[in-house]
């Protein structure tokens, strides 16, 4: 009888294993993944080419001998830095692209990355986990500090505050950069910046400066997260907490069958 009652409930659990061991294996499927980046590349040429060909060129050609570069090899995040932070598209040539109000909505932005991505080499948009500068520790932010200092504090001023440079040119102060666009901004080198590649800085010590920046401006960091967990360790979590409260539930229901 003692057995028995033990029995019950560790079936149940182990037949809601089995359906969640099933669910895990046939529910994040990648197969749509091909057509979707197609779309979305084709989605992105059509918006360049109202949005950005007329001085670009059709095919991210630019006329470099105008200023104006080419995109065929400036990837993804180049994109995605430039638009979001408003400078392209450039209304009036300027001396630099201002940073201005982003006119494109996020699935536009990401097309029109995955679009120049297309035409050549050049940086991916970062992941989370590679700009997200949560979870770091003291010392980690002090070598964020350190480094800032060595490579970022001649142009942008030691607290991040932005300086004039040459020829009209200006480093924009840092307070309103989110992580993303530090982290975009080291890896393409808009306009006078130089390129941070991962082989002078690798993305941990990225983390280290843009957690020293956050720290220094002491910026609220918009959204909310997970510490740095991406959403597939969030939808994990979701899984666990769902099934273990199912769990509970029925082990709940069959003891007190048994009782009976
Ligand atoms: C009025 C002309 C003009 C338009 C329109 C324009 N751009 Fe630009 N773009 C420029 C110029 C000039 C630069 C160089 C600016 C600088 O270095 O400060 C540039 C730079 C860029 C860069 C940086 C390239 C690099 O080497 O890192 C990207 C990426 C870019 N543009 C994308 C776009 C996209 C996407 C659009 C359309 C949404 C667009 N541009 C529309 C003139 C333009
Ligand atoms: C040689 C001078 C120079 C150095 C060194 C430099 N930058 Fe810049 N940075 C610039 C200029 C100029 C711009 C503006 C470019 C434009 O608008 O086209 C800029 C733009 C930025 C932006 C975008 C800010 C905004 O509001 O959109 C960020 C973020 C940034 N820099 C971070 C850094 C970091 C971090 C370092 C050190 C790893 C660094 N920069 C080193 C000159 C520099």
């Amino acid at each position: 009888m003692r057995r028995h009652k033990a029995a019950r409930p560790l079936l149940v659990v182990l037949a809601l294993l089995a359906v969640g061991g099933i669910y895990a294996a046939v529910a994040p499927s990648s197969v749509a993944d091909d057509t979707t980046q197609a779309e979305q590349v084709a989605a992105g040429k059509a918006l360049f080419a109202v949005s950005c060909a007329s001085c670009h060129g059709l095919n991210g050609e630019g006329t470099p001998s105008q200023g104006i570069p080419a995109l065929t090899n400036v990837g993804a995040a180049a994109v995605d830095f430039q638009v979001r932070t408003g400078r392209m598209p450039m209304g009036n040539p300027y001396a630099q692209a201002p940073r201005k109000e982003n006119v494109f909505t996020e699935e536009e932005t990401a097309a029109l990355a995955a679009y120049v991505a297309s035409l050549g080499d050049g940086p991916a948009i970062p992941d989370q986990a590679q700009y997200d500068p949560s979870g770091l520790s003291a010392e980690q932010l002090a070598t964020g500090g350190d480094l800032f200092r060595t490579n970022c504090s001649a142009c942008h001023n030691f607290q991040g505050s932005g300086g004039a440079l040459s020829n009209g040119k200006v480093a924009p102060p840092l307070t309103g950069a989110t992580p993303i666009e530090i982290y975009e901004a080291m890896r393409t080198g808009p306009g006078e910046m130089p390129v941070f590649g991962a082989g002078a800085i690798p993305d941990e010590d990225v983390r280290a400066m843009i957690g020293y920046l956050d720290a220094l401006h002491a910026q609220p960091s918009g959204g909310l997260t997970l510490g740095a967990l991406g959403p597939v360790s969030e939808g994990f979590w979701a899984w666990v907490a769902g099934i273990g409260s199912l769990v509970l539930f029925a082990i709940w229901i069959t003891t007190k069958a048994a009782r009976k």
